[in-house]
């Protein structure tokens, strides 16, 4: 496979770039050089998607840093996606870094096994990360970002690109809290896709349109059923992404990819106790079935109609002033300085393995009396494994022993969901779903984990990036918390 590589700036510096207020400088060309591996450092992993790996990385002339896409090519080639990868080249092209809401790339290049996209490092991570760890966003919050990402895709949709996978892991922030759109790898770009069409046969045109592109809770119901995608597309998973910032959760669940569908199709989800009433009704007016009925979707002049909702009331588009503070925490991850700059086998391996949760300490000697929850000899380890082959529960816990389990409420933005909490040796503490049996998440467990007791029922569980709201409606959190603050001696005996 081969792409053609170079710098992405070349065509758009030989371009007059017309600066409006979407207009970022563009950054100077410094060498017209190709580009390889060894020109970076490769540093700790960003993100993973099913083709490719996003790793920070630092320039090794400049010191800058980027986030570098890596795709394997013979992964590429054997799943045949070799299209959305040179469609995403060519629509992070065609924006030519030209509008501050959108990550630019700076070059591509590759050698015999991969390619690579050097991209903008958005400092601040994942518009998701940053929802889940206030639980929801404010109102003025919640403005501020809708309005960005109205701009940003007047600006896509003007382009004629729709996104298509448009979600809150795709919206990055930068170091100043602006938002950066990421991952084109779904985009459409219409005026290629029409000319295309014209050109081919009905029944192939029928076969393409059918392809399932993007993340089950975000597609529009167009997506799912045979019309083709197009710009209000995007304005589908806009009012999804309006609705998880107003709740904390996304407006289609379910536990699996098929029930979602369903709901997306029959357009059943419920707005919670407490949404503010006229982000309920832009939602309202994004979330509807029929593309060309959402808000926005048929303007003269995009989306004016959006502009003018009331949510937006006295907003300055020219100038929506400086973001709202919502975290103090710029994540800093430095890149050790003496790795050597390039890729391969052996560092790819070794920067995934950085992903992977510290092994847990060697077990302490069993203490009497007092006996603590993890006082477990392993004979007695390993019988209470054997019995906890008959526990519904087993196959969530990846063979670690079961030392607690129980329902507890977990609150989410202004959701409370009931889930059966497993509390593990690992250690683990793991939650899912009684009623579909799905695995839901797991709270992360280090030394700076800590529980504590509100009263009987209510008790809260904190790590350095959140706080989990927890309810036991059985009234046992003072027990929860014994049990989470025995196994945090247990394996961090240095922080109790
Ligand atoms: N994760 C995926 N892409 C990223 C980027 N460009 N910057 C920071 N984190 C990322």
């Amino acid at each position: 496979m081969s792409i053609s590589c170079g710098n992405v700036n070349s065509d758009a510096c030989q371009q007059v770039l017309v600066r409006t207020r979407y207009m970022k400088m563009t950054p100077p060309v410094e060498e017209v050089r190709k580009r390889s591996p060894s020109d970076y450092i490769f540093g700790k992993v960003l993100g993973e998607g099913s083709f490719s790996t996003v790793y920070l990385a630092k320039d090794v002339h400049t010191n800058r840093e980027y986030a570098i896409k890596v795709l394997e090519k013979a992964h590429i080639t054997r799943e045949k996606k070799t299209e959305y990868v040179m469609r995403e080249k060519e629509v992070l092209r065609l924006l030519g870094g030209s509008c501050q809401y959108f990550v630019h790339l700076y070059w591509t290049f590759q050698d015999a096994e991969r390619l690579y996209f050097v991209l903008t490092y958005a400092k601040n991570g994942e518009l998701l990360k940053q929802i889940d760890k206030h639980e929801c966003f404010n109102i003025e919050c919640t403005r501020y970002y809708t309005a960005e990402l109205v701009l940003a895709l007047e600006y896509l949709h003007g382009k004629e690109i729709v996104h298509r996978d448009l979600k809150p892991e795709n919206v990055l922030f930068d170091e100043n809290w602006h938002i950066l759109i990421t991952d084109f790898g779904s985009a459409k770009i219409v005026k290629e896709e029409t000319e295309r069409c014209d050109n081919e046969s009905d029944t192939n045109f029928r076969k393409r349109r059918n392809s399932f592109v993007g993340t089950a809770q975000f597609v529009s119901p167009e997506m799912l059923t045979d019309t083709s995608s197009s710009y209000a597309s995007d304005l589908w998973a806009l009012g999804c992404i309006v609705y998880q910032m107003v709740s904390g959760l996304m407006p289609f669940r379910g536990g699996s990819e098929y029930l979602i569908f369903q709901k997306i199709l029959n357009l059943e989800y419920e707005y919670p106790e407490g949404f503010d009433k006229i982000a309920k009704d832009l939602v309202e007016k994004l979330l509807v079935i029929v593309p060309n009925k959402r808000l926005g979707a048929i303007d003269a002049k995009p989306y004016v109609s959006i502009r003018e909702h009331e949510l937006f009331n006295g907003l300055n588009w020219v100038n929506l002033g400086p973001p709202p503070i919502i975290s103090d925490s710029i994540s800093e991850h430095i890149i050790p300085d003496h790795l050597e700059p390039g890729l391969d086998e052996e560092k790819v391996s070794r920067l995934q393995l950085d992903l992977l949760p510290p092994a847990p300490t060697p077990s302490r000697k069993k203490s009497q009396p007092g006996r603590k929850i993890t006082d477990l000899s392993p004979d007695e380890i390993k019988e209470r494994l054997d019995e906890q082959k008959t526990n519904l529960y087993h196959t969530f816990v990846g063979g670690n022993l079961i030392l607690k389990q129980g329902l507890v409420d977990k609150k989410k933005g202004l959701f409370a969901r009931r889930r059966m909490f497993l509390l593990t040796l690992g250690p683990h503490l793991y939650y899912v779903d009684p009623v579909t049996m799905v695995l839901k998440g797991e709270i992360p467990w280090s030394g700076d984990l800590r529980a504590e007791a509100k009263n009987f029922k209510i008790f809260f569980v904190y790590t350095p990036n959140r706080k989990y709201y927890l309810e036991d409606p059985e009234g046992y959190a003072l027990e929860w918390c014994k049990a989470i603050e025995d196994v945090k001696t247990h394996y961090f005996p240095e922080k109790s």
